[in-house]
């Protein structure tokens, strides 16, 4: 029984990753709460009611016993720290899975999407909150580390759940 907390900047393909290995019940999404919260995915002043709600619902769904994906950048401790408090509460394991994907790929991507709206410098300072995250994940708790740094780790991960 796991939390899968997902970690990377935006436009690492953290939802799409998800998608693809989850189902979409599965999968919390810090943007799908600040739509429910706020009626605006994007709307950051929505951000702390938005993980409230999250964290609920995860809760609610560890409590009973069902896998979790956490879809956010997750790139700063604190955020982090929720998640493994979380998982510990409920005794189920802490997963990080990391997207570790170039600065100006992520770049790239965002500017072709409708949906993302701020500029390459809050892709640039995510980064940066990654590169400081990584060596620190297992003594944050985490009890499995799944660092993917090529395309080719990343289309190729599998998971297996096991009962
Ligand atoms: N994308 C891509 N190739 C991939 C993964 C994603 O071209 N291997 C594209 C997606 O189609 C999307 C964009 O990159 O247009 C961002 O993907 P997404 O999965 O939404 O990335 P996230 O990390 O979830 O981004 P955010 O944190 O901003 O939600």
């Amino acid at each position: 029984m796991s939390l899968v907390v997902m970690i990377g900047t935006s436009g690492a393909g953290k939802t799409t990753f998800a998608h693809r290995h989850f189902a979409a019940t599965q999968i919390l999404s810090s943007d799908a709460f600040r739509g429910m919260v706020a009626d605006d995915a994007n709307d950051q002043s929505a951000t702390a009611a938005a993980f409230d709600a999250l964290h609920y619902i995860a809760g609610q769904r560890l409590a009973a016993g069902r896998v979790t994906v956490i879809d956010a950048t997750n790139v700063q401790r604190p955020a982090r720290a929720q998640l493994v408090r979380l998982a510990r509460e409920h005794d189920v394991l802490p997963v990080a899975i990391v997207l570790d994907v170039p600065e100006s790929v992520c770049i790239a991507r965002n500017e072709e999407r409708p949906d993302r709206q701020f500029g390459a410098h809050v892709v640039s300072r995510q980064h940066r909150e990654l590169r400081r995250s990584l060596k620190n994940l297992d003594r944050e708790g985490f009890r499995r580390v799944h660092h993917l740094r090529t395309p080719a780790e990343i289309s190729g991960a599998a998971f297996e759940v096991e009962p």
